[in-house]
């Protein structure tokens, strides 16, 4: 994927090269961005290595969707350097599925492959979606969506999958089988991952990396260590889960609120259980 970043200097292109076999497959540097005025993106520095899998938390209007719209190519007023694979693939909240056209058509879109709907075929069986191909998007629940929309990032092989927040809209169970599933598709693929999403625990449970938006800039950037196994049990998830909500300002208090909300209304303090990666 190409990306048009700005420069003070004027509009500069984002090399499509890629950083070697040695390089980070995302390489961001002083990456900023205004709106009338006020300034979102304070100057982010960001690497993503091939196969790696960052989150990116922040509080709301933190700039999250910004910096990846940047590294989408869809924001091009941006200033500051930023290579990126040049093929990428995003994947929103809205699964943004065209209504008119059935799922089997909605993933070939834009392949230019010989034997692309071949090709969507397999990619929807893969996020367990065989079957389906003739449906209308309208037919499909909003994790089969979800799934259709995935299906449809990967089977343009990306370098780099772009997450805005894809579990928000789905229900607590829907959103434990999307994790397994993403995660495995993941490891299959091996595309860099940047995942936007206000869930902490989605962050630690799927991330090899977690980084905090604020003010502008990464002002924590993590690697989850947490062995092969990870498990809300786990004191290391709890420890890494309190720093990051320290970091994201939210007191004691209203952290173990949000714990009870979450345990009430999905049981996911109890049921969730991930491998790591
Ligand atoms: N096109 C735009 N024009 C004007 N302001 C914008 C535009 N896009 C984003 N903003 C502003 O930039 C700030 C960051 O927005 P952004 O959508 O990146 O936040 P976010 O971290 O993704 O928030 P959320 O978690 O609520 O999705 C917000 O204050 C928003 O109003
Ligand atoms: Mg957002």
């Amino acid at each position: 994927m190409t990306t048009a970043v700005a420069t003070s200097t004027g509009t500069a292109a984002v090399t499509p090269r890629s950083n070697g076999p040695s390089g980070p497959a995302v390489w961001v540097r002083g990456v900023r961005r205004e709106f009338a005025g006020r300034q979102v993106l304070a100057g982010v520095d960001l690497d993503i290595a091939a196969g790696e899998f960052v989150a990116l938390l922040g509080r709301s209007g933190s700039g999250k969707s910004t910096l990846l719209r940047i590294l989408a190519g869809l924001d091009t007023d941006a200033t500051g350097k930023a290579i990126v694979p040049e093929r990428g693939a995003v994947v929103f909240q809205d699964p943004r599925l065209l209504p008119w056209a059935r799922v089997l058509d909605n993933v070939v879109l834009g392949l230019r492959a010989r034997d692309a709907r071949a090709q969507a075929t397999a990619a929807l069986a893969e996020v367990g979606l065989a079957g389906k191909e003739r449906a209308w998007p309208a037919t499909l629940s909003g994790g089969e969506a979800q799934r259709a929309a995935l299906a449809r990032a990967l089977v343009r092989s990306p370098g780099l999958l772009l997450l805005d927040e894809p579990f928000g809209a789905l229900d607590a169970l829907t959103r434990i089988r999307m994790h397994s599933l993403l995660r495995d598709l993941c490891r299959r693929h091996r595309p860099a991952v940047l995942l936007v999403t206000h869930d902490v625990d989605e962050a630690i449970l799927l991330a090899d990396r977690v980084a905090v938006l604020t003010d502008g800039r990464l002002s924590l950037d993590e690697p989850v260590r947490l062995g092969d196994v990870r498990t809300r049990a786990n004191p290391e998830f709890a420890a890494l889960r309190a720093r990051l909500l320290a970091e994201l300002g939210v007191a004691d208090d209203e952290a173990e609120q949000v714990d009870t909300e979450q345990q009430d209304g999905s049981g996911r303090g109890d049921i969730e259980r991930v491998e790591g990666r």
